[in-house]
Order: structure tokens, then C-alpha cells, then sequence
């Protein structure tokens, strides 16, 4: 059974691109941290002896010897991944991986060959960005479930100025050293990619010459402002008096996509690109503090606050894109609230109304989900337009009983009146992480994707990890003080599987892994019986499903623990519920984003972010080169799409 011991933490591993912002809440629960660590009381309870079967299944490894139950078999039938961490991408038995797409490479019909010597912010703007994170697969022909042609839409998250260009020592130097040009090129390498993908003959290609495919970039890419808060005072700026048009998209890190057919690509960090002093009070609460990581403010005054002090409130939205009509101007969707979104998933409720789950990804943030007022239209595409502007924003509070409770974020409801500043649903959503703030939600361990189970309509919360929770601040949702592992919860809204109810005001919830390794106890992982020492994994970040409903896991962040980052597969049901295995394992100093699979689960597309990152790392003296392996080639993102051998689905 579950281990009813504390668990000491004594590994303390920096983070220093996540500075936590929220300092409005103390911790919500102060009780013991034993309590916290198993809510077996909880769950009697609630009397749900199927929830006790169910944590059953989990036990640590070491636990294991002392069962009699044989071990349980999980329906993903491929070997682990062995331990390995070089300068290779590795994937299981029987799978190819190989590389489709990589940062310089065309996705315009006229972009020119890649250059990294002589790279120039035009070319940059007509070919693929850099640092992939999240891919969308939209079947084409459109409303087609098609899994062999459609287009990808691919997030372009960041840029590692050390490793894109000459003579650059470091992350730190990299502000004061960068050019003109080089700034244009960092600026077009953000944002999003379109392109069209074929498999002819069992391989994928990009389609060269598409007519779908286009870049949106930071750098020239028109948006629309939408909903509640466009045309706020707050986000006019000297180039758009209306407070309506933004050039750019900005630390796209993961997303989602609509019923419908559109992408949704989620702005995060959007803090760290701004220079200049300010002492606009809105920007202490985003982290906007001047000292930008990238040196942009030198050279282009829209970086720089003291020049435009509006600009920054211009980003850290969700953002549309409708990847069928290139023509189409993308949209910032303002309804959905303004903070470091890790992603935006939808999922259409039982009476039809459309749900979007959404992270704010830094340490003590919280969760939030939007409700649309409107129900999805999958017969008109166009009648969903403004599901996305009309709907209420709630935020999520864990309960210590298993119950988890959304508090809407609505203008002129409890404290969100004049009183506290808030004159209009606009400032309330300019402000969503201050509105939010007076509800008393539960601040969490860094919560990055979290989204719905297609076929169980369970919901599931990654939380990659939190060095900074004191003991004192460790709750029922956040068990560990230090948390440099982090957990997975799964979040169950009422209703059966097909008639799930994701309006509702109250789910319940449990913790469904914590990451480490199950063999050490002062880790108190949790992890699936029979977990190999292979599958075990730390710092969820991004999650899929397949066909089957089964959960597929990358990582941000195993590195720290000398293991490479890479993709972890596991039942979510049955008696393998959370059984992990290692499916794919990145090259050195890549993290593993966008796990994405065609709807018939044969073809998994995966991104490799930031391959050759690492302390000392530089474009002339690289970790490794991934993927060409060539010299003068710096290692470059790159899109893997991983296919088994004889065609069978992923994870046979
Ligand atoms: Fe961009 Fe939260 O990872
Ligand atoms: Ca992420
Ligand atoms: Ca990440």
C-alpha cells in the first residue's frame, strides 16, 4: 500500500528562468505533512472503494517484492528505451524517428537555403523558427480524419542567441552583445510555423510549395484583438492607437486546437522580453521587471517599456489560428485570460459547450478554465467564431477533502468590484493572475499541460516542479516542500465517459503519479506497479493521448538528474494504471515537446527543443551538432515523426 512515512526532500536544484511572482498568498492549508501525503481519509470519506482499487495499483518499486499479485501487464507492448544519454535522439525497437523538419529550414515557398554563417532576419522570417514546442495535426482534406496528409501547426517558443550565432560566450553576455540583425532574427524566429505534411509510401515529407504553408512571426504577422479586453487603454501603443492590432506572437510553448479546426498557441514567458524601467503596478504580478534575457530593447523600441510602455500587455494571451485559410488574420483571444499560459485544450461538455484548460506556468501559479456561453457548431465551422470572446474564466482551488472548486472570474462578483480596481470584466482579465489572486485559488507546482482524456474524459495536470515550496506550504494538491520532481493530477469531472460534465462547479481530484525514482523512498514517487527502473521519470511538462486514451508524458528537466529528457508512455486505466515506460529519450541537452499523433495513432509527431543547450554551449563550440552532425552546423530544433516499422500504432 501507499507509504504513510514523510518524505524528506534534500535535493535542491536551481531554476533560475522561473521566478515566482505571486507573493499575494501565504499557504492555503497549514497541517501536517503526512496527512497530505495520502488522502486515504479523503477517499473513505467520499466512499469510493473504486478510487481505493484504483490507488492500489500504485506502489513503489521497492514495495513491490512484498506482493504476492503478479505484476500487472500494461497494454503498451514495446521494450523501454534503454539508459542512454548521448548526442543521438533514441527511440524503441521497431519505430523509426526521423527527422522531417529543423529550424532554417523553408516553410515559405520562397524562403532561401539555410545559412547559420550568414543568417538575416528575411530569410529567418520565410523559414521554420526556432525551438519547436507544441505541433497540432489538422487532417487534411479539412473536417477529414485523414492520417496521412494534413497540415502541422508547430510553436516556436524561444531563441538561444549563444547557439544560433558566432562569437557569443553566453546567455549572459547575450543581451549586450547582440545586433541589430541578429535581434530581427531572434524576433522572426519566434512565433508559429503552418506547414503540409504527406506520407507517400510509408514516409512523411513536408510538401514543398504548399499553399497553406506560412510562418507567423513576432517579427511582421498581423493580429486581431479580441473579446472583453481589446481596445483597453492598457494595450494601446504608438503603432495601434485602436489597442486592437499586435505585430506578433511571442513564447508560443505549447497550446491546443478547437473542434472546429483552428490552433490554439498559448503565449507564456512573455515577461523576459522587455528593457526599460516602469512602475506600471501590473507588471510586478507578470515578472516584468526591465531586465529582459534578450537585448532586443537596444535596437527595437517596442522592447523597450520606457518607449512603449503598453506593449508588454500586449502578449501572454491565447492566440487562434485557422491553419485551412492562410489568408485568415490569427486572433488573441482575450475571454481567456491574461498570464504565462502553458497551453489552451478544449473539449466539448456534455451540453455542447466548449471547455479550454489552461496553466500558468511559474512556481505558486494556478489553473484555469474557460467556459464558453455558446455551444459548439461542428456542422458550420464559421458559427463557432465567437465561442472563444463570450464565455466566464474560473479558477481552480483544491480542496483538502478530493474536491476541486472553480471560482469564476466575473466583473462585480465578491471582491472583483471598483473597490479592489477592477471597473470591468476587461480589468479583471487584464489583471486575471490579480483578480485571482483576491479568490483564494491553490497555488501549484508550476502547472503546465493540463487536458482531458479523449476517451475517459478525466482531466490531467502536470506540474512540473516547485523548488521553492516550503514545508509549511506543502497542501493537500502539493504534497512535497521542494518539489524538484514534480506529480500529475488527475482531475475528474462529473458525468460518464461520453456525457462528461467539464462546466461543473465541483470535480474531484487525486494525485495520479509523482515523478522520481520509486527505488528511493526519500523521493516518495509514485509511480505504476511494476514501473522499471527505465520508465521512472521527474518534471512533466507536456501530455497526449492516443486513440486509446492511453497517456503519453515529455519531460522539461530530467537532465538535472542525469537522465535525457524524452517521452513516457502508461495505461490510465486497468491494472497498468501508471505503469511507465520510456517510448523515446532526446539528445543531450534537448527537452521533449509536442507529442502529437495523427487520428488513427499510427504516426506520432514529437519536437526537439533546444538540442545542445548546456552550460558552455556555443554556436562555435557546441554540446553536439543534432541532427546533421556536420561542422560549422550548429545543433539546430528539429521535428521528429516516429512510425512503427510495419505500420502498427504507436506504442505497439
Ligand atoms: Fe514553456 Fe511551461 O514550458
Ligand atoms: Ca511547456
Ligand atoms: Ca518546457
Amino acid at each position: 500500500m501507499l507509504s504513510r512515512e514523510p518524505v524528506p526532500q534534500d535535493l535542491i536544484v536551481r531554476d533560475d528562468d522561473d521566478i515566482p511572482s505571486n507573493t499575494s498568498t501565504a499557504a492555503p492549508f497549514a497541517a501536517v505533512l503526512e496527512a497530505r501525503l495520502n488522502r486515504r481519509g479523503m477517499l473513505g470519506a467520499l466512499g469510493s472503494t473504486a478510487l481505493l482499487g484504483v490507488l492500489g495499483g500504485f506502489l513503489p518499486r521497492g514495495a513491490q517484492a512484498a506482493e504476492d499479485a503478479p505484476a500487472p501487464v500494461s497494454t503498451l507492448t514495446f521494450k523501454d528505451v534503454p539508459l542512454v544519454h548521448d548526442a543521438s535522439h533514441h527511440v524503441a525497437e521497431g519505430y523509426d524517428a526521423q527527422v522531417l523538419i529543423r529550424w532554417g529550414d523553408a516553410v515559405a515557398k520562397d524562403a532561401p537555403a539555410f545559412d547559420p554563417a550568414a543568417q538575416t532576419a528575411a530569410a529567418q522570417a520565410k523559414q521554420f523558427g526556432y525551438n519547436n514546442d507544441m505541433i497540432a495535426f489538422f487532417p487534411l482534406p479539412v473536417g477529414s480524419q485523414a492520417s496521412d496528409h494534413g497540415l502541422l501547426c508547430i510553436n516556436h517558443e524561444y531563441t538561444n542567441t549563444p547557439l544560433m550565432f558566432p562569437g557569443i560566450a553566453d546567455e549572459d553576455s547575450a543581451p549586450g552583445a547582440i545586433t541589430v540583425e541578429q535581434a530581427g532574427i531572434e524576433i522572426a524566429a519566434h512565433g508559429i510555423s503552418v506547414i503540409e505534411v504527406k506520407r507517400t509510401d510509408g514516409k512523411w515529407a513536408v510538401v514543398p510549395d504548399s499553399t497553406y504553408a506560412r510562418r507567423i512571426s513576432l517579427a511582421e504577422t498581423e493580429f486581431t484583438v479580441s473579446g472583453p479586453v481589446a481596445g483597453h487603454d492598457k494595450l494601446k501603443t504608438s503603432a495601434d492607437p485602436t489597442g486592437t492590432r499586435v505585430i506578433g506572437t511571442i513564447n508560443n510553448c505549447a497550446g491546443g486546437w478547437t473542434p472546429w479546426g483552428t490552433y490554439l498557441s498559448a503565449e507564456e514567458n512573455f515577461h523576459q522580453y522587455f528593457a526599460g524601467k516602469n512602475g506600471e503596478p501590473i507588471y510586478k504580478r507578470y515578472g516584468v521587471s526591465g531586465k529582459p534575457a534578450y537585448g532586443w530593447g537596444r535596437h527595437v523600441a517596442r522592447f523597450d517599456i520606457e518607449k512603449e510602455p503598453n506593449e508588454p500587455n500586449r502578449f501572454g494571451w491565447v492566440v487562434e489560428v485557422d491553419p485551412y485559410d492562410p489568408a485568415a488574420k490569427p486572433i488573441k483571444r482575450t475571454a481567456l485570460g491574461h498570464f504565462k499560459h502553458e497551453n489552451a485544450s478544449s473539449v466539448i461538455s456534455a451540453d455542447g459547450r466548449l471547455v479550454v484548460y489552461s496553466g500558468d506556468d511559474e512556481r505558486f501559479e494556478y489553473v484555469y478554465r474557460y467556459v464558453s456561453t455558446g455551444k459548439v457548431n461542428l456542422e458550420d465551422r464559421a458559427a463557432n467564431a465567437g465561442l472563444l470572446d463570450d464565455g466566464v474564466l474560473s479558477v481552480a482551488r483544491f480542496n483538502e477533502d478530493g474536491t476541486v472548486t472553480w471560482l469564476p472570474l466575473v466583473h462585480g462578483q465578491g471582491p472583483l468590484t471598483a473597490e479592489n480596481g477592477f471597473n470591468s470584466q476587461a480589468d479583471v482579465l487584464l489583471e486575471t493572475r490579480r483578480a485571482a489572486d483576491l479568490l483564494k485559488p491553490t497555488p501549484m507546482d508550476r502547472p503546465e499541460d493540463v487536458e482531458a482524456n479523449p476517451v475517459t474524459g478525466r482531466v490531467y495536470l502536470m506540474l512540473t516542479k516547485n523548488d521553492r515550496r516550503t514545508p509549511d506550504q506543502v497542501d493537500a494538491a502539493n504534497q512535497r516542500f521542494n518539489n524538484v520532481h514534480g506529480h500529475v493530477i488527475e482531475m475528474i469531472p462529473p458525468g460518464e465517459a461520453g456525457a462528461v460534465d467539464h462546466t461543473a462547479e465541483t470535480f474531484t481530484w487525486d494525485i495520479f503519479l509523482r515523478g522520481g525514482d520509486p527505488e528511493k523512498r526519500a523521493h516518495g514517487a509514485k509511480f505504476g506497479k511494476g514501473t522499471a527502473d527505465t520508465g521512472w521519470f521527474a518534471n512533466p511538462d507536456n501530455v497526449a493521448f492516443d486513440p486509446q486514451g492511453r497517456v503519453w508524458i515529455a519531460t522539461d528537466g530530467f537532465p538535472d538528474f542525469d537522465r535525457p529528457d524524452g517521452l513516457f508512455a502508461m495505461d490510465a486505466e486497468g491494472e497498468a494504471r501508471g505503469l511507465s515506460k520510456r517510448f523515446f529519450a532526446c539528445p543531450q541537452g534537448a527537452e521533449m515537446c509536442g507529442p502529437c499523433f495523427t487520428p488513427d495513432g499510427t504516426t506520432l509527431f514529437l519536437a526537439i527543443q533546444h538540442p545542445g543547450e548546456g552550460d558552455g554551449s556555443t554556436f562555435d563550440k557546441p554540446l553536439n551538432r543534432w541532427p546533421d552532425n556536420v561542422d560549422g552546423m550548429p545543433p539546430r530544433p528539429a521535428i521528429v515523426v516516429v512510425t512503427h516499422r510495419e505500420g502498427k500504432p504507436i506504442g505497439t
